[in-house]
């Protein structure tokens, strides 16, 4: 669905991100993990388009979209979580989600009758709402709502795009250990839809271990390891990059 190949982007003299070349499958979550630093952040950046490449090339679908924009990256399917734009904080929680579902209508181009339009676009945005479990809420301004409900909502907004990879970088921060289990549990929900590319930046090895099915490991901007949850966590080489801390910390 989505791989880079040689990526790579300087800031100054620093390599934040220096050679990575690696692949996403649709039907998968997978998880990038790595010390502070590694550029976990700055590869998503790469990937969605708010940093541009200095080398290398990110491929969606076999298509080049090294150089293209952010907005034009998200039209062909590239759709990141916990952006600071995504959600309005004057609206209601449902009409957060109906305005994400026209978007993505427009972006159809179907012609349809108003009223057939907007029974539609009211119908899904609140199977939407159903799936996050925030039909309750509909009624609330997005602003009202607790840290973890917003998230759940920018989940939502997401997936109403109907993007192709879902991009989340450390989806529970800030959050308490009773709230991160139920915006986990809808990150996971996204492997469903079988089309879907699931990419998540992890510190938690418990959650690695539920949600993902590939773990990448960065380091110093470079790709280190690159399996299953299992394999990783075994390496050797992990074990001295990231996990051994980890590990002892869990
Ligand atoms: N916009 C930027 N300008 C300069 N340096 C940056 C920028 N973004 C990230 N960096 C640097 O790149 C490296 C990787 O950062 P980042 O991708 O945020 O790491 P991670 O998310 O893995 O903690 C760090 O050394 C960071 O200071
Ligand atoms: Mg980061």
């Amino acid at each position: 669905m989505l791989r880079t190949l040689d990526l790579a982007v300087r800031f100054g003299g620093h390599r934040a991100v220096d050679g990575v070349s690696c692949h996403f499958r649709q039907g998968e979550v997978t998880a990038i993990v790595g010390p502070n630093g590694a550029g976990k952040t700055t590869l998503f950046n790469l990937i969605s388009g708010q940093v541009r490449a200095s080398a290398g090339r990110i491929e969606l679908l076999g298509e080049d979209i090294t150089r293209l924009s952010v907005a034009a990256r998200a039209r062909r399917g590239i759709g990141r979580g916990f952006q600071q734009t995504s959600l309005f904080p004057n609206l209601t929680v449902r009409e957060n989600v109906r305005l994400a579902v026209q978007a993505r209508q427009r972006k159809g181009g179907r012609m349809l009758r108003r009223a057939d339009a907007d029974r539609k676009v009211l119908a899904a945005a609140d199977s939407v709402l159903g799936q996050v479990r925030l039909a309750p809420q509909q009624h609330r301004l997005a602003s009202e709502l607790s840290h973890c409900n917003q998230r759940k909502l920018d989940i939502a907004v997401l997936m109403a795009l109907e993007p192709r990879v879902f991009m989340f970088d450390e989806p529970t921060a800030g959050m308490s250990a009773d709230e991160a289990p139920g915006v986990l549990d809808l990150i996971d929900g996204l492997r469903r839809d079988r089309n879907r590319c699931v990419l998540l930046v992890e510190h938690k090895l418990d959650v690695i271990r539920a949600l993902a099915d590939r773990v990448v490991v960065l380091q110093d901007g470079r790709c280190v390891a690159d399996g299953t949850p299992a394999m990783v966590m075994e390496s050797a080489a992990v074990q001295a990059a990231y996990m051994g801390q980890e590990l002892a910390d869990g």
